[in-house]
């Protein structure tokens, strides 16, 4: 059943607490264990309030994957299992909707998982803030940045493969919605001596070995290094491979991650070249040199080196050989160069090294923050995350652990403040009343180390600016004398008679008791170290380079801008920044990730309790949680807790109207919790004990089963309720469909039965009524039959009888018209014999003309005098009759067509049949001119203006004008002449001028000749001795021959009374002149087409040949 649950609380399936503050009892063995057993579930996770501590699986567990993000977004701290998601949910949470700033302080030992957790928070935050490309990209670059740094800041050492060798603190911004915008990276001491010498068993950063591993072999060679990790003195070579570690890919995912960020090729090309070179310097070696005045020198063993990384560089190779060989010290105006022997030539080849490397390292994190940098001025929301190096407690603790603890004091003083101050305010918020708390504060021992006056920090400074001799023992000795009433310090050559026989102190140590546990240091170094010093020969040397990263590096080298004083130690340098994170964290809502190394293995599933109990013990884990129980273990807000709790009351279960606050404390009441176990705050209840808390949850547990017992009960009765309703209501259903069934069986049998029984019934009474009515049929048929029997012979009796009487009666008429006829005839007799004969022909005859004409009548031809058309004749006698009916009729016709023509057709028609009397088969020409309707003037005399003189000069009507040919008489040649026919005149005029040639009067004309062929030559023949006859005859011709000749005819007829002559002949004289020549017509070629030619052949004989 609880199996099912859905999780509301991180009480639910908890395995061990969840959280410490409910441990019972509250003590290291029971913290352990109880940190053990959740371990061994997998439980990484344990909270201790709002802290969470997480102890290092050393395997993926399946509890970060996308899933899992949206299980914890949105989701309230307290309401699933403990989960470093659900931290970072609350911080972005109350960051994005409360306005608060964060920080995420993440602490605990090398390898305990710090840089991991602080991965986890940015991707987790980067999983459920604002999306879009932009954004995306944003978080993309923040992100990997990680890769880029861990590959030139971590490092393998004994505790961690991938220990982070500085402290990263880095700030996300956010905008008001929550979508990320941009970061800054702070970075903190970087483990520098790294580069030159690792302790047995460790590595140099991990970028050398990627480098050498992971590059093609090009760019090696323009890095001029080789792939073999043994050819270089400052790379480590017992543990150069680490298992589960592939360099190459390392390479390539950096590579990748810088390009991400935002690198320029040719910026990646120089951060590699610096890492070669610095690589190559650990290669050059010295030998020693004495000169004359016995002071040691040192010369450079093999300059090959040298040259190489000149050349990666761009530094001139004297320039760097001589730095190595010389120390240039100023003071004042003067310069005093003093020769290196061959210690201090290392301890410089070193230095370079080391301060290469770690300024590389410093503008790798400011280009990174060039990138990332929000590009707004608004303002921003801010999440930090620490991921600073552990608390450190190795065999040999030097400067870099002092530091690194130092830090971690800060820390822990900046936990105690923030928590205890965070617990007071929720009570002063709640109105509940604060008591005291007995808690160790570490400020002492910060005070140890960083008070200005008496503080080791300031001691070391003091000593290393200190003239005269300085070594790292007058510096223990100092200590000796200001701290040894410390309660915190301890030292064999202290005042402090406490460690004289204390033989686990050596002379050279000095010890403090941290507030994580007694850590002793080695004072060898640490002059040095602080002194952090970089001889100017050499800075100057790299600032001379010919290439602008490590120009860049290295400002300090610029003669111009010498600084004469001393750059700060590094240790006030990483006071005042300890300071200023100090002063950052302090702005912000604190949130605790306390990361816990279950082993020193570096292997899952081994719980080591010493190991754990030891880190617990200098976390301040116990009095975290006993600030945290100081008043109340246990507090929560009212809603939740009465939707957890409100079934142990009646009165609250299963609804509670009211406010949550009564209802929890009607609820508390009804419990019988004593009241000094709770408090009532304004938002939440406080339990003071975890009893209470654990006593209400089995209160619950038992509950939750009493009530799914009862929900189970009520399910199982209503299930079976149900089921037998659903039975009962079925068995109805079949039951009723059953009966139906078996009454419906029934119901047709009887049917059945009812229908044959019936019908026998039927058929029985049909039959009968059948031979009933057969009976009956047969009666009525016999009386039918007898009664037409009887009614045939009555009928045939009256038929015979009326026979009978027609005959009779017929027989009467007959007699009587015989008699009558006979009395007719013997009256009329003697009138009818005598013409009947006759009478009966020419009724006959008479009869058949009267149906000859109505027949004739209904068969008349057409009006149309052209007609041919006409009934055949129906008798022979009527032959003569028919014909000259026909000829009747056509004449009628013909009188009627002609009857419709007006004057002017009658003059035209007369003219026609004139023509046709004179010429009709006689002259060729004549079939042409039937169909052509005379005009007469052709020529318009009048109207042409030409012909005003010939129309003035003829004031009779003109008959005929129009243009013949004359021809000549000499040549047969024509001539085109008017011709002009008037009432009593012929005349020809001129053509052009309408000047009159000749003049004849009618009377005058006595004959015109022509062919008999299809040619318009005509001769007007004069009668001899009249005026006109001079010239003699005129021989002419026209295309309308016919009706010149027509109307001369017809005008000289009704003018003179006279017929003219009018001559058809192939062969006939003209009068020329004196002589009389013969034209004659011969049948002639077709050359000229269809016009006849005229040729005079000899004074005789003129021929026209026709064609
Ligand atoms: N949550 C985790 N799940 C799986 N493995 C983890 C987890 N946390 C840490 N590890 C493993 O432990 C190793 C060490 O963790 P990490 O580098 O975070 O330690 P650290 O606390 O940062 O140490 P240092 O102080 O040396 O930098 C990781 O390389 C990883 O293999
Ligand atoms: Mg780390």
């Amino acid at each position: 059943m609880a199996k099912m649950e859905v999780k509301t609380s991180l009480l639910d399936d908890m395995i061990g607490v969840g959280d410490m503050v409910l441990l019972e009892p509250l003590d290291e063995d029971s913290f352990i264990n109880n940190l053990k057993k959740r371990f061994d579930h997998n439980e990484v996770y344990t909270y201790i309030g709002s802290v969470v501590i997480s102890i290092n699986p050393y395997r993926s567990l399946p509890i970060y994957t996308p899933e899992k993000v949206e299980e914890y977004r949105n989701r309230n701290f307290y309401e699933l299992s403990p989960h470093i998601f659900a931290l970072s949910d609350e911080a972005y949470r109350s960051l994005r909707d409360q306005d608060k700033d964060q920080c995420i302080l993440i602490t605990g030992e090398s390898g305990a998982g710090k840089t991991e957790a602080s991965k986890l928070v940015m991707s987790y935050v980067a999983a459920v803030c604002g999306k879009g490309a932009e954004v995306n990209q944003v978080k993309e670059q923040l992100l990997q940045s990680n890769p880029v740094l861990e590959a030139f800041g971590n490092a393998k050492t004994v505790r961690n493969d991938n220990s982070s060798r500085f402290g990263k603190y880095m700030d996300i911004e956010f905008d008001f919605k929550g979508d990320p915008l941009g970061g800054v990276i702070s970075n903190y001491l970087l483990e520098k001596s790294r580069v030159v010498k690792q302790p047995r068993g460790e590595r140099n950063f991990h970028i050398f070995y990627q480098i050498l591993s992971g590059a093609s072999e090009d760019f090696l060679c323009k890095l001029k290094l080789e792939q073999d990790f043994s050819r270089y003195n400052y790379l480590g070579l017992d543990s150069a491979k680490v298992n589960g570690v592939d360099d190459a890919a390392n390479f390539r995912t950096v590579r990748n991650a810088m390009q991400i960020v935002g690198f320029m090729d040719h910026e990646t090309q120089s951060v590699f070249e610096v890492v070669a070179a610095v690589l190559k310097l650990g290669n050059i070696e010295f030998k020693p040199e004495s000169r004359v005045n016995g002071l040691d020198e040192s010369k450079i063993k093999d300059k090959n080196e040298l040259k190489e990384i000149c050349e990666l560089t761009g530094i001139d190779q004297s320039v760097l050989e001589r730095a190595f060989s010389f120390r240039t010290v100023e003071a004042k105006q003067e310069k005093v160069s003093t020769t290196l022997n061959v210690a201090q030539a290392y301890y410089a080849r070193d230095a370079l090294a080391k301060n290469l490397y770690s300024r590389l390292f410093s503008w790798l994190v400011t280009r990174i923050n060039e990138s990332i940098k929000a590009q707004t001025k608004v303002r921003k929301k801010v999440m930090g995350v620490l991921d600073i190096y552990g608390f450190e407690i190795f065999e040999d603790n030097s400067f870099e652990q002092f530091i690194i603890n130092y830090c971690n004091e800060k820390l822990q003083q900046i936990f105690i403040e923030l928590t205890l101050k965070e617990e007071q305010e929720e009570y002063i918020r709640e109105g509940i009343e604060w008591t005291h708390i007995e808690y160790f504060n570490n400020a002492i021992i910060c005070d140890l180390i960083e008070n200005n006056q008496t503080g080791i920090l300031a001691m070391l400074d003091e000593e290393c600016l200190r003239p005269g001799t300085v070594t790292d023992d007058t510096f223990l000795e100092k200590l000796n004398q200001v701290c040894a009433t410390h309660q915190h310090f301890e030292s064999r050559m202290s005042k402090c008679s406490r460690f004289l026989n204390d033989t686990t102190l050596p002379h050279s140590c000095f010890r403090i008791q941290h507030y994580a546990g007694k850590v002793m240091y080695q004072v060898e170094g640490f002059v040095d170290k602080n002194n952090d010093l970089l001889y100017r020969d050499l800075s100057q040397a790299m600032w001379k380079a010919n290439h602008s990263l490590i120009k860049a590096l290295f400002p300090e080298g610029n003669p111009a801008k010498i600084n004469l004083k001393r750059p700060p130690t590094a240790g006030s340098q990483f006071k005042a920044s300890v300071a200023t994170l100090m002063k950052n964290l302090q702005t912000k809502n604190p949130n605790y990730i306390r990361c816990i190394k279950p082993n020193d293995k570096k292997a899952a599933h081994i719980f080591n309790d010493a190991l754990v109990c030891h880190q617990i013990r200098y976390l301040g884990l116990l009095e975290n949680v006993r600030v945290r129980r100081a008043g109340y273990a246990f507090r929560q807000a009212y809603e939740p807790c009465l939707e957890r709790y409100k079934m142990l009351c009646k009165q609250t279960w299963p609804h509670w109207r009211g406010p949550a606050r009564s209802g929890v404390e009607v609820l508390f009441n009804e419990l019988e919790i004593p009241e000094e176990e709770f408090s009532f705050g304004r938002s939440k209840i406080f339990i003071r004990n975890p009893r209470t808390l654990f006593k209400l949850e089995e209160l619950r547990k038992q509950r939750l089963e009493d009530l799914a017992t009862l929900i189970e009960k009520i399910y199982r009765g209503w299930k079976c309720r149900t089921r037998f309703l659903l039975m009962k209501k079925s068995q109805v259903v079949i039951a009723s469909w059953y009966r139906r069934y078996a009454q419906q069986k029934k119901y047709q049998k009887i049917k059945s039965s009812a229908i044959i029984v019936q019908s026998y019934i039927r058929g029985w009474k049909a039959r009968k009524l059948l031979r009933e009515l057969k009976h009956q049929r047969r009666c009525n048929e016999a009386a039918t039959i007898i009664a037409a029997y009887w009614h045939g012979t009555q009928a045939r009796r009256e038929l015979k009888r009326l026979k009978e009487e027609a005959r009779r009666k017929h027989a009467v008429a007959v007699i009587w018209a015989y008699w009558l006829g006979l009395k007719v005839r013997r009256e009329y007799r003697k009138f009818f014999r005598a013409n009947a004969g006759r009478k009966i022909y020419e009724f006959t005859l008479q009869r058949l003309m009267q149906k000859y004409f109505l027949e004739m009548k209904n068969k008349m031809p057409s009006l149309s005098p052209i007609d041919k058309n006409w009934p055949a004749r129906p008798y022979l006698f009527l032959d003569s009759t028919h014909k000259e009916l026909k000829r009747i009729f056509h004449l009628w016709r013909c009188k009627k067509y002609r009857d419709q023509f007006t004057d002017q057709q009658k003059l035209i028609y007369e003219e026609k049949l004139e023509a046709s009397e004179l010429f009709k088969d006689k002259k060729a020409l004549y079939p042409a001119s039937v169909g052509q309707p005379f005009q007469g003037a052709y020529l318009e005399i009048s109207k042409n203006p030409k012909y005003k003189k010939l129309k003035d000069a003829v004031d009779e009507k003109i008959i005929i004008a129009e243009v013949v040919n004359k021809i000549n008489r000499a040549n047969g040649k024509a001539t085109s002449r008017i011709f002009l026919l008037t009432k009593n005149n012929v005349l020809l005029a001129d053509q052009k001028s309408g000047n009159i040639k000749s003049e004849v009067p009618l009377g005058d004309v006595t004959k015109v000749s022509m062919s008999s062929q299809n040619d318009g030559f005509f001769a007007v023949h004069l009668k001899e001795g009249s005026g006109a006859a001079g010239k003699g005859d005129f021989l002419l011709s026209s295309d309308h021959l016919i009706e010149m000749a027509t109307k001369l005819y017809r005008t000289t007829l009704s003018q003179t009374k006279q017929k003219l002559n009018i001559e058809i002949s192939d062969e006939f004289l003209v009068q020329f002149r004196q002589d009389k020549v013969c034209v004659k017509f011969i049948q002639g070629s077709q050359k000229n087409g269809n016009i006849p030619t005229c040729k005079r052949k000899n004074n005789r004989l003129l021929e026209v040949a026709v064609p």
